[in-house]
């Protein structure tokens, strides 16, 4: 078992010399593949095979150093990132195929075909595609929240889902407003974040809110009007919250 595992390791050291190379060499051509996290994607190794050819051949997918799908002598392996949502469509072009999508999934995948030849496997075909994966963050919400004092309203803008790490901004007429408090969370398993602000406006005038979130070169925003009625008594306004929901790509 032991030196059957130092063999395995040592051919597929030298499988990756090969890959390697030969990524070196064709880089320039490599096609993207765009999808949202939690999709699917389907990446083309670009290359038929028989049914017949299969128990001769071995197909190998890789993410950079990392095995994803094996097929070997007919068998198919995956390995435990992609277990349960990854299979190899072997009828077209042997593409593979990933559901559920995760952020940590984007990077370049190679996909080798390897034949027999008088007893031993040689290179006979080799793509990559770059795989990017975009997380858009949905525009957010704003929603009344507290009343702190019987002047003030504390409303809440939020949003979930987005990566890169997104800049909460709150504007009235252009200028930035000072929030109450501000919350930048990252799960640690999906790599999606969460943000969320607090803004505290005096209820005794009219206001217009953007909330304003920039995440890479997109931005999300929502607007939130407050229309003062004229009539009602000092400390008991009953105001209009307006909102207008603004994505910016
Ligand atoms: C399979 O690859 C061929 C040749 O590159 C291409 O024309 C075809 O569209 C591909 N099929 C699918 C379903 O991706
Ligand atoms: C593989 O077969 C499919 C379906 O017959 C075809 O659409 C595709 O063009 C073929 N791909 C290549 C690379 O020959
Ligand atoms: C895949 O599914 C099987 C059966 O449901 C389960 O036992 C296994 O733990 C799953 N593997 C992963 C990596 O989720
Ligand atoms: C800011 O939010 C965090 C997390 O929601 C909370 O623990 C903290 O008390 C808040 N601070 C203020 C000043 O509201
Ligand atoms: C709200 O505005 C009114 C009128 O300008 C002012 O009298 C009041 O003190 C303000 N309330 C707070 C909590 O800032
Ligand atoms: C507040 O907005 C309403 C509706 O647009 C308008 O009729 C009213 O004059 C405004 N009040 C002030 C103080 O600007």
């Amino acid at each position: 078992m032991d030196s059957i595992l130092r063999w395995k390791t040592l051919t597929r050291f030298s499988w990756l010399m090969v890959v390697l190379a030969a990524l070196f060499h064709f880089s320039s051509g490599i096609s993207v593949v765009t999808k949202a996290v939690q999709g699917m994607a389907a990446l083309s190794c670009n290359y038929n095979i028989s049914v017949d050819e299969l128990s001769r051949v071995r197909i190998y997918w890789q993410k950079e150093n990392n095995m994803v799908l094996s097929i070997i002598s007919g068998n198919v392996q995956v390995w435990s990132q992609y277990q349960n949502r990854t299979f190899s469509d072997i009828t077209n072009n042997l593409s593979l195929v990933i559901l559920a999508l995760r952020l940590s999934d984007r990077g370049t995948y190679t996909c080798v075909v390897q034949k027999t030849e008088k007893g031993s496997f040689k290179v006979e075909h080799l793509t990559s595609v770059m795989l990017s994966i975009k997380a858009d963050f949905p525009t957010p919400s704003i929603i009344d929240f507290e009343h702190p004092s019987p002047d003030l309203r504390r409303i809440l803008c939020s949003t979930s889902g987005g990566f890169p790490k997104p800049s909460l901004s709150w504007l009235e007429n252009g200028e930035e407003v000072k929030a109450v408090n501000t919350t930048v969370y990252q799960d640690p398993e999906t790599e999606l974040y969460t943000v969320h602000s607090n803004l505290d406006f005096n209820v005794t005038s009219n206001h217009s809110f953007m909330c304003l979130i920039k995440y890479g070169d997109l931005s999300v925003s929502q607007i939130f009007n407050w229309e003062k009625l004229k009539e009602d008594p000092p400390g008991n306004q009953i105001g209009v919250p307006i909102l207008i929901g603004v994505s910016v790509v």
